[in-house]
């Protein structure tokens, strides 16, 4: 039976995912470890570090009766049966792999941590995603730093399948869990029955699914590659509908009704953001050609290649929509977190926007309910790779001095000569559009980069309306390369 969990690292996954095995298994004691200070204590506070509808609640119902937030980490290692490994896996900067692989330091400094401290037997859980069979590179640095030999560990691969902006219904009704284990050995399976378990305090048994080491590990990739795989999809078939006359959501919407597709994730965008879709199609293409599958690698790149090619081709539009310069005007980004209900910025198309707006002179304005001004700057400053923006190319200058964020969305609008709609933030879609036409340069400009708007109502006001995969307006059509 398990009386206490560790979970190393108290970030996006490692604090929702506690949470709510803390709320639903209150026998337990859950133990939530960080070597970041300042990120343990807003997670002692009433302001947590990340925003996430319906967090706040769970936090608190748990906090203090069996959930716990500490930065002591060696001493809630060495006290726990089961012990989670939620750290970043970041794309490495630098040696073999640059750009692509992923970088394990993080999870490897974890694992000498546990095998340091432990003096009895314990489960530990890759939570972070992975690149497939890291759990046995995992094992050797376990049982090789362990000085007592009757220590024993079991690995298991337990990805997390949340999504941001939605993770608690995610964890509190998952589609499915996954738990990679040895089962081909008796430890192995009774490892997996003990996290089994655990879930089973509130996930219908049927949804607890079983797997070997390798294909857990390898599924989570697959599942993030599969979703923008999708989303690269419609966003290739918006340039041909732009082309063409044809209008993604019909298409998208017609396409969805079979039911071998279905309708989910086909909105199409301004580009997938996100800290893992990108990280994680490099580290399928890193993997497939360290493997030899160089056409496989090239298949998956493709995913990202469209993505970049959309977000290029979204700031291209604005540009030659706007008389082919934006130089010395005003354009107000509407939302800069890579989606709704989330403050989450890592790898938003908002800093491709922003970077391509003001390499052509534009002075940016950015407006969004969650994220603050130094997270704004942190991401504009950020060096980025070749990959990352191969096109647009870096902001020259600091990029900050064309930049300013502003903290009520009319003020932001005011005196734009554009307003380019980036996240689907749902405050967007009932502003008050007569108000904010009245108060910008004419002709006043909307793009929206998400299809969130009512297009009609806008262009019946006065707006020039450029949306994704649809119909170009007569204007446009005369300016628009
Ligand atoms: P994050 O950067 O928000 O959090 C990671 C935390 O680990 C940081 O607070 C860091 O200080 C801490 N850490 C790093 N090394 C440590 C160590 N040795 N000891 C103690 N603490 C340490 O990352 P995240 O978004 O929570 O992602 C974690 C993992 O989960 C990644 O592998 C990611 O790919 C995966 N994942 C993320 C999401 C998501 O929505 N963000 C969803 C599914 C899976
Ligand atoms: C994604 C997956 O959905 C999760 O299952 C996974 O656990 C997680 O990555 C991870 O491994 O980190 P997340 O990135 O939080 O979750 O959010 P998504 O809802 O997948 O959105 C990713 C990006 O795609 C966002 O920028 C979003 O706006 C964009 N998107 C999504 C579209 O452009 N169109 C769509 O139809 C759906």
């Amino acid at each position: 039976m398990v009386r206490k969990i560790c979970c190393i690292g108290a970030g996006y996954v490692g604090g929702p995912t506690m949470a709510m095995i803390a709320l639903k298994c209150p026998q337990i004691e859950v133990v939530v470890v960080d070597i970041s200070e300042a990120r343990i204590a807003a997670w002692n506070s009433d302001e947590l570090p990340i925003y996430e509808p319906g967090l706040n609640e769970v936090v608190i119902a748990a906090r203090g009766r069996n959930l716990f937030f500490s930065t002591d980490v060696k001493k809630h290692v060495a006290e726990a049966d089961v012990v989670f490994v939620s750290v970043n896996t970041p794309t490495k900067t630098t040696g073999i792999g640059a750009g692509k692989a992923a970088d394990l330091a993080y999870w490897e400094s974890a694992a000498r941590t546990i095998a340091a401290v432990s003096t009895s037997n314990k489960i530990i859980v890759e939570k972070s995603t992975v690149p497939v069979r890291t759990a046995e590179a995992i094992e050797k640095v376990l049982t090789r730093n362990c000085s007592n030999p009757d220590v024993s560990f079991h690995i298991l691969s337990n990805p997390e399948f949340l999504a941001e902006g939605t993770a608690m219904k995610d964890l509190e009704f998952p589609d499915r869990v996954l738990i990679g284990g040895r089962i081909e050995t008796e430890a192995g399976r009774n490892a997996v029955a003990t996290l089994k378990a655990v879930y089973e305090n509130w996930v219908p048994p049927e949804r607890v699914i079983t797997a070997n080491l390798w294909s857990a590990e390898l599924s989570k990739l697959a599942a993030n590659a599969f979703l923008a795989q999708r989303i690269s999809s419609i966003n290739a078939m918006s340039a041909l509908c732009e082309a063409t006359g044809a209008d993604v959501s019909q298409v998208a919407f017609a396409i969805g009704k079979d039911s071998r597709i279905g309708p989910k994730f086909l909105n199409s965008s301004v580009g997938f953001g996100g800290s893992c879709f990108q990280k994680e199609i490099l580290n399928l293409v890193y993997i497939c050609e360290s493997l030899g599958l160089q056409e496989v690698a090239d298949y998956w790149r493709s995913v990202v290649g469209i993505n970049d090619y959309q977000k290029d081709r979204f700031v291209r539009r604005v540009i030659s929509g706007m008389f082919n310069t934006v130089r010395g005007k005003k354009i107000t980004v509407l939302g800069f977190a890579f989606k709704k209900d989330t403050g989450d910025t890592r790898e938003t198309p908002a800093i491709e926007v922003c970077r391509g707006l003001i390499a052509d002179g534009a002075k940016v304005t950015v407006f969004d309910p969650q994220v603050k001004p130094d997270q704004v700057s942190y991401e504009l400053s950020c060096e980025k790779f070749a990959w990352d923006h191969p096109k647009l190319g870096p902001s020259p200058g600091d990029p900050m001095q064309h930049v300013t964020c502003a903290e009520e969305v009319y003020a932001a609008c005011a005196e734009s000569h554009a307003l380019c709609v980036i996240t689907e933030w749902d405050m967007f879609k009932t502003l008050d559009y007569q108000k904010v036409y009245d108060s910008m340069v004419k002709p006043a400009f909307i793009f929206d980069g998400r299809n969130i708007l009512d297009h009609e109502h806008l262009r019946s006001i006065g707006f020039i309306v450029y949306c994704i995969g649809k119909p170009v307006d007569p204007f446009l059509l005369s300016t628009m390369s």
